[in-house]
């Protein structure tokens, strides 16, 4: 992974073979069957395998890289050999799709730390934390393979020709938005056999307010957020007028400005009171009973309840945000902030270091705001007893 990182670090892809041919200047360093066996045999220690295996593989894989270019052409472009050559890149996809279950998996566990141990706020405040650091690094590590393998797999997407591996150049929102749409719609008729109408709207402050908004982009990425408010935005509306005759339409709104690109999706739900807010963005809380695992139901419209907070990570991804405004008992506006500019969309990343180990530490301290007391006859009491 080490070496993928590095060869993709900034995404500089064109350096690729400049690091190949950084690592290739290195010779391998062989080793004997001795030390193969003195090394396996007395005190293996994973830490100083891990350390060799981080220089020496890319060195040993660079290497042959560079020297298999130099088999003729008509062999080199056999399929077989075409094939060999593809390894690295199929090790990648092996390692990405072993991934693939993470999300669900870690849901499951801490589904079963509740049942088990309820919950209590420290534990919650952790693995918010950890939750947010471990989905955006494995966001990010995702980011990082699906370029390598969709550049380097020789092809070029007959659906997307223009597309720079995940990245689309010219990436059109209002396309993204009315495909989420349609997906949600889809689920959401089979469950509730109805749904609400979509309305879309453009503002162009750069290019001229009637031109269309384009971003450079992961579709993949935003198709991901829109899904989640939509699929969100309908339960709301459907749940919440199931004695009226018409569904009030989700709008969604777009703008582009100098520093960001703004979605707003409105929608006529009902709304969420706003001490409920921060709640939703929890990973240990929702309101959709708990789904099955495994189970053969199809893609259900509410589960684990991760939709905001993976949302909200993947618009953090690249510098925006995701943030909830709502009125209750009227309905709720979701609001997706991009940068606007290629260069302003830097990858948010993790790194681990003594303020992320101190953030799970917790000193036991008294609130520095006064707690209301319900029964103002113990309001005395109380402070006597702070
Ligand atoms: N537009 C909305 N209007 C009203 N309530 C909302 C809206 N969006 C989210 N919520 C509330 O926030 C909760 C959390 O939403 P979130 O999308 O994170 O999880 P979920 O919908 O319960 O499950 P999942 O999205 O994982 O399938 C929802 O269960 C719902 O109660
Ligand atoms: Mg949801």
């Amino acid at each position: 992974m080490k070496f993928v990182r590095f060869l993709m670090k900034n995404s500089s892809l064109a350096n690729v073979p400049r690091h190949i041919d950084h690592f290739s200047k290195f010779s391998p360093s062989p080793l004997s069957i001795k030390q193969f066996l003195d090394f396996g045999s007395t005190n293996a220690c994973e830490k100083t395998s891990f350390m060799f295996l981080r220089q020496e593989l890319p060195v040993r894989l660079s290497n042959i890289m560079k020297e298999i270019n130099l088999l003729p052409d008509r062999l080199l472009s056999t399929p077989s050999v075409q094939l060999v050559q593809s390894c690295f890149t199929d090790a990648l996809i092996t390692i990405r799709n072993r991934h693939n279950d993470v999300v669900p998996t870690m849901a499951q566990g801490v589904i079963e730390y509740k049942e088990s141990f309820g919950e209590d706020h420290m534990t919650s405040q952790n693995v918010q934390y950890f939750l947010d650091r471990f989905y955006m690094s494995r966001i990010s590590i995702r980011m990082l393979i699906n370029q390598h393998t969709l550049i380097f797999d020789g092809r070029t997407n007959p659906a997307h020709p223009k597309h720079i591996g995940g990245i689309d150049p010219n990436c059109k929102v209002v396309d993204v938005i009315r495909d989420a749409y349609e997906s949600a719609k889809l689920l959401c008729d089979q469950y509730y056999m109805d749904s609400p109408a979509l309305e879309t709207d453009e503002h162009n402050a750069v290019n001229g307010s009637k031109q269309p908004v384009y971003i450079v982009y992961v579709p993949s990425h935003l198709y991901h957020m829109l899904f989640e408010l939509f699929k969100n935005a309908m339960r709301a509306t459907v749940e919440s007028h199931e004695s009226s005759p018409r569904l009030p339409s989700i709008k969604v709104r777009v703008a582009l400005g100098g520093e960001d690109v703004t979605i707003k999706m409105s929608d006529k739900g009902g709304g969420v009171p706003l001490s409920k807010i921060d709640r939703l963005f929890s990973y240990m809380y929702t309101t959709a009973p708990t789904p099955n695992l495994g189970s053969s139901g199809g893609a259900p419209l509410a589960g684990f309840g991760y939709g905001l907070p993976i949302s909200r990570l993947y618009a953090k991804y690249f510098q925006g945000d995701l943030q909830l405004y709502s009125m209750e008992g009227y309905g709720t506006d979701a609001v997706i902030y991009l940068k606007a500019l290629s260069k302003d969309s830097v990858e948010r990343l993790p790194v681990y270091n003594k303020s992320a180990w101190r953030h799970y530490q917790h000193i036991q301290e008294a609130d520095d705001w006064c707690v209301p007391s319900s029964d103002p006859k113990n309001m005395a009491v109380d402070k006597v007893q702070q």
